[in-house]
């Protein structure tokens, strides 16, 4: 049955982190920005996630844009967790400039944060990171976007 919520519109990330070598990334919609000076993210996560466990640990994370054809990737991240499955070994991808974490070939633009916080909101918890790098990789693309449950 159709409710409100169908009209939340909401953008398709990749979440990614290290902790002692090993990588966790996942695909994320519960992401915005959450203050201008100084920048910062903030991306809400079940604690169960295997990415979570990782940025708690490291205290940084990425955020990284999809391109809407890009849809095998967020199927990848988003339908698997780290804990049990190889998402890195199945895509390209490469470091980010400052935190030296793991980018998604094809993305858009990645933005590196540093954790500055964290916030039980029910069953998730919302980490707030301060965006210490930001980079555009494609001028033209367009960013993936979920609605009504769909992806386009
Ligand atoms: C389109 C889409 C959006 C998602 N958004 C979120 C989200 O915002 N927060 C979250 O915790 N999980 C979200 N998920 C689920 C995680 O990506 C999924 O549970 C993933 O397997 C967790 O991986 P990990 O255990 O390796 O961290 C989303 C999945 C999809 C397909």
């Amino acid at each position: 049955m159709k409710s409100v919520f169908d009209y939340l519109v909401q953008g398709v990330y990749i979440v990614s982190t290290e902790f002692e070598n090993q990588m966790a990334g996942l695909t994320a919609a519960w992401v915005m920005q959450s203050s201008f000076k100084p920048p910062m993210l903030a991306v809400s996560l079940g604690p169960t996630r295997r990415t979570a466990e990782l940025i708690e640990k490291s205290g940084k994370f990425t955020v990284q844009v999809l391109d809407e054809i890009q849809r095998q990737v967020a199927e990848i991240f988003g339908y698997h967790s780290s804990r049990n499955f190889d998402k890195f070994s199945r895509v390209q991808w490469s470091r980010s400039e400052k935190l030296g974490l793991p980018i998604i070939e094809g993305v858009l633009g990645y933005f590196e944060c540093e954790l500055e916080g964290r916030l039980e909101s029910g069953d998730h918890v919302i980490y707030n990171g301060k965006i210490i790098n930001h980079k555009l990789l494609k001028k033209d693309g367009r960013p993936m976007r979920f609605l009504m449950r769909d992806w386009f």
